[in-house]
């Protein structure tokens, strides 16, 4: 396994490699690495003849009040992790390298980017726009690969891929949880003990609107109320939001119908946690 820090070269590799009629699968990271990246990983080695997975926290992602400096970071550990899933590189660029002094150039899709987690983070879609583009051109992979955990980040790249004519095959990942149900996310591992067992009620209650939906309730605001009411129960979580949106467009949906996603935002003390399930309604 080879790290590459410099951009240049990491382009210069790839074309390389592309040359060699090697295809090129890559998983872009944060890096802190947990069992839901490392799925991804998995399958990227599976299905490419060269993996690719960069390792670098996107200041431009971040709003001022949020976690850039304290967003846990351990290179040595994921250096380890991915060795053993036999990852061919690491891309792991300098900020000063990937934001020169005199940047200017950001990547915004203009649909879907300020409803759900838009809503309260309002450059965030912005900046992880910019970001996977930026780091499209310096890995000029053939596929990447997105976890469904971020179920809006992986629509809104769908949606830039399509409409820039970006030659990559977005390759959509099942999302990874722990017993009990709780997503796995690198800030879980800002929760206290009784901060993870409150954190449960997230996927209880997303598990609790597929079973009302099941038994064929189609009222988008009905389920809505009554899956904020759930959360609300729980007196360490303070919901951000509790929503039912259409695959499509991410509006919310009155009526049930179609490829939805049923998301859910909450703070469990001070770490805003998120998750989402996937449904196709007839
Ligand atoms: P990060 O949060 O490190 O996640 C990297 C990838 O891992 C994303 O595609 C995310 O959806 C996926 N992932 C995280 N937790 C997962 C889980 N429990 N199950 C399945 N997949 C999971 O998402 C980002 O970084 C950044 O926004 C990035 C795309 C790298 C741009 O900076």
């Amino acid at each position: 396994m080879e790290i590459i820090k410099e951009i240049e070269k990491m382009q210069q590799i790839s074309r390389e490699e592309a040359a060699a009629k090697k295809s090129i699968g890559f998983v872009p990271t944060m890096g802190y690495l947990h069992e839901g990246h490392l799925k991804l990983v998995e399958k990227a080695v599976d299905e490419n003849d060269i993996t690719v997975v960069s390792v670098f926290v996107n200041p431009t992602q971040f709003g001022p009040e949020e976690d850039y400096d304290e967003y846990p970071r351990d290179l040595e550990r994921d250096l380890s992790l991915l060795r053993e899933r036999k990852v061919d590189y690491v891309f792991y660029p300098a900020v000063e390298d990937v934001y020169p002094e005199g940047y200017a150039t950001y990547v915004q899709v203009e649909k879907g980017t300020d409803v759900l987690c838009g809503r309260s983070r309002p450059n965030h879609f912005k900046g992880v726009t910019t970001i996977v583009s930026k780091l499209f051109n310096m890995v000029i992979p053939h596929r990447a690969y997105f976890g469904k955990k971020d179920g809006q980040q992986l629509l809104i790249i769908r949606q830039m891929v399509r409409d820039l004519n970006m030659d990559i095959e977005i390759v959509a990942c099942p999302t990874v949880r722990e017993e009990g149900g709780l997503a796995m996310s690198s800030r879980n591992k800002y929760l206290s003990s009784k901060e993870r067992e409150a954190a449960l009620v997230i996927n209880r209650t997303l598990e609790k609107a597929c079973s009302w939906i099941e038994e064929g309730e189609r009222d988008g605001w009905e389920i809505k109320k009554a899956m904020e009411r759930e959360i609300k129960a729980e007196p360490l979580a303070t919901i951000d939001y509790a929503s039912i949106v259409s695959r499509e467009t991410l509006q919310e949906l009155g009526v049930i119908k179609g490829p939805i996603m049923i998301a859910i935002a909450a703070y469990i003390g001070s770490t805003r946690l998120i998750d989402n399930v996937w449904l196709e309604v007839t």
